[in-house]
């Protein structure tokens, strides 16, 4: 939520910047802006509305100076206008901050700020830091900072700059940010992808630390003052693996790389039938897994409940990350809490993780992205290792999701010393082959995505396995193209939603080839006795009468089926949305990685 990029050295200033935030701008799309320090004045330029607003701006025409911060918001306090965009300044217009995150207690500190003479422009929560920093300062940038940071609750990544000082002080307490060291050059951002061009070497910054960084060197301390040493790391992936490569959007690109993604979970941890997960962890005394996960994440772990309750027979609970944090939940020492997030900074799954910690259970991480929070926190973990997701919808690190968790089900029966179910592990090896079939039909689900576009809401139904694949399309259709969509199991629908039903309603199955098959064909006769229009995602050949629309996936292996099963639901909504005229990569409303409560 938010991006923040920041830059000191001696490169053209502007269009780095701007390139930075267009690359960070599936975190938030409300409003954008940029504060460069000119040598004679902080000079602030900031529209509402996309990247391409800001970038349309005489202003930033001649605009030169070799230190600045530029933020693009996902508006949480104040309208999104130009006048709450970042970056915010202090009265004397000698302070410029960028925030991500929330500061809980600014109502409070506004007042007293105001009672000291401060005034105030935006309705943001962030002008605060700004006036806050400003109270403080007393020759110093950093202390003032720290200063200022002891004073706040809540959540923040931040960078600030001041005129006449040739640097930037970055700090973090739960909103990701990383310093970027390049040679002589530093950058702040708060993701990898925003600096990769420039340099792969950066610094994770964990909560309550502060960097001072300047073009040739950078300190980073804590909020109490004391020094800290980091590690550098070097980022593995390259730019080229965030271009669209011809593909209209990002999600389109990311739906059809799924079969490399799930070659690249695969890789390396089928050998010989064994699988090679290196855990930190006894998997032999678990007693009880819990999963906590928020959105696409949350329906993956669903999955994962019907996969291990049925491969390892540990009982499974799931539970939404932002519900588990404040209910003081049971968990004990032999519990395994496993957090799933595709971005691995999402709040309420980090809080989740930490609240688990707090009541000694063992976590495990099943994130997609390398070096983030959570796979920090967690105490072993298992990568995604599907690249880097764009679209603010999550596809690939779904599927990746779901085989990760099969992977760690059958570990877990390795270590006990159980037979793994060799057909299981054939099935695994021919997966991404049938994945890739799926593509043959994504004209035929174009089609009837256009067919479909002007339908005013749609049911999803699933059993089994293959109910949380229900609701996962239900939320990548609502989500993307606007429309209500519901996700139920299959049989629950006679429960109420019936009710909805009428003429040309669309109600998509998906349903493989087992022995719930004859069932869930009285439930499909229900709804087309109601006029309701029948479209069906399933492996069983023989449904074709009973359909209005019928896509096949592959036959496989229970356990695999919802990754299957997934796709077509996938392309379906990205080709509604399309149709609509939608932006599938930037859906209103919504950012990619939710760092806020
Ligand atoms: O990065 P995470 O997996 O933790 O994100 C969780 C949800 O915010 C995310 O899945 C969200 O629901 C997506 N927009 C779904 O497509």
């Amino acid at each position: 939520m938010c991006g923040i990029i920041s830059y000191i050295g001696d490169k053209e200033i502007v269009p780095l910047l701007i390139k930075g935030l267009k690359i960070l701008e599936y975190r938030g799309y409300d409003s954008a802006g940029l504060c460069i320090n000119n040598g004679q004045e902080l000079k602030v330029i900031k529209r509402s509305g996309r990247i391409s607003e800001l970038e349309k701006s005489d202003d930033l025409e001649n605009l030169k100076g070799d230190v600045g911060i530029a933020h693009t918001r996902w508006a949480t306090h104040g309208v999104p206008n130009e006048i709450n965009a970042h970056p915010h300044l202090d009265c004397k217009k000698e302070i410029a901050i960028v925030h991500n995150g929330i500061i809980e207690n600014y109502v409070g500190l506004r007042e007293i700020l105001k009672k000291k003479g401060h005034s105030f422009i935006s309705n943001t929560d962030s002008e605060v830091i700004a006036h806050l920093i400003e109270d403080f300062y007393q020759g110093d940038l950093t202390e003032a900072t720290i200063n200022a940071l002891r004073c706040v609750d809540g959540t923040f990544g931040l960078a600030v700059m001041k005129k006449n000082e040739n640097k930037i002080v970055a700090a973090r307490r739960g909103s990701p940010l990383i310093v970027g060291v390049g040679d002589n050059e530093m950058f702040v951002c708060s993701d990898a992808a925003g600096i990769l061009e420039h340099t792969k070497k950066v610094i994770y910054l964990d909560d309550n630390e502060v960097a001072t960084i300047t073009k040739e060197d950078y300190n980073i301390r804590d909020v109490y003052g004391n020094g800290i040493d980091k590690k550098v790391h070097e980022i593995k992936w390259d730019i080229g693996q965030i271009e669209k490569k011809g593909f209209k959007h990002f999600m389109l690109k990311e739906i059809f790389e799924q079969p490399e993604a799930l070659e690249n979970t695969l890789r390396g941890r089928i050998k010989d039938e064994n699988i090679k997960l290196s855990l930190n962890l006894d998997t032999r005394s678990i007693k009880r897994i819990i999963f906590i996960a928020c959105g696409t994440s949350w329906h993956s772990a669903l999955i994962g409940k019907y996969i291990i309750e049925k491969i390892n027979r540990i009982p499974v609970e799931v539970d939404y990350a932002s519900e588990f944090r404040y209910r003081n939940p049971i968990v004990q020492e032999y519990d395994l809490v496993i957090a799933i997030s595709q971005s691995g900074e999402t709040a309420d799954t980090l809080a989740a993780i930490n609240e688990a910690k707090s009541k000694k259970a063992k976590t495990l991480g099943i994130v997609n992205v390398v070096g983030s929070t959570i796979s920090r926190e967690v105490d072993s973990g298992i990568y995604l290792h599907s690249g880097p997701e764009i679209g603010v919808a999550s596809t690939k690190a779904f599927t990746g999701q779901v085989l990760a968790i099969l992977l760690f089900s059958l570990y877990i029966e390795q270590e006990k010393g159980n037979k793994i179910d060799h057909s299981l592990i054939e099935e695994i090896s021919r997966l991404p082959e049938k994945a890739r079939m799926i593509f043959n039909d994504s004209e035929k689900i174009r089609k009837i995505a256009d067919d479909l576009k002007e339908s005013k809401a749609f049911l999803f139904l699933g059993r089994g396995i293959n109910f949380p694949v229900a609701l996962e399309g239900a939320l990548k259709l609502k989500e993307i193209s606007y429309i209500h969509a519901e996700g139920y199991p299959t049989a629950e629908m006679k429960h109420g939603p019936i009710a909805l039903i009428e003429n040309g309603f669309p109600v998509i199955f998906v349903l493989n080839k087992d022995n719930l098959t004859k069932k869930c064909l009285s439930n499909i006769e229900e709804i087309k006795s109601r006029g309701g229009k029948i479209i069906i995602v399933t492996n069983d050949r023989e449904l074709e009468e009973v359909s209005d629309e019928i896509i096949y996936v592959p036959f496989t292996k229970e356990e695999l089926s919802p990754i299957l099963n997934v796709i077509p639901l996938q392309l379906l909504s990205y080709y509604i949305a399309d149709l609509k005229g939608i932006d599938p990569d930037k859906p209103r409303n919504l950012a990619k990685s939710v760092t806020v409560e």
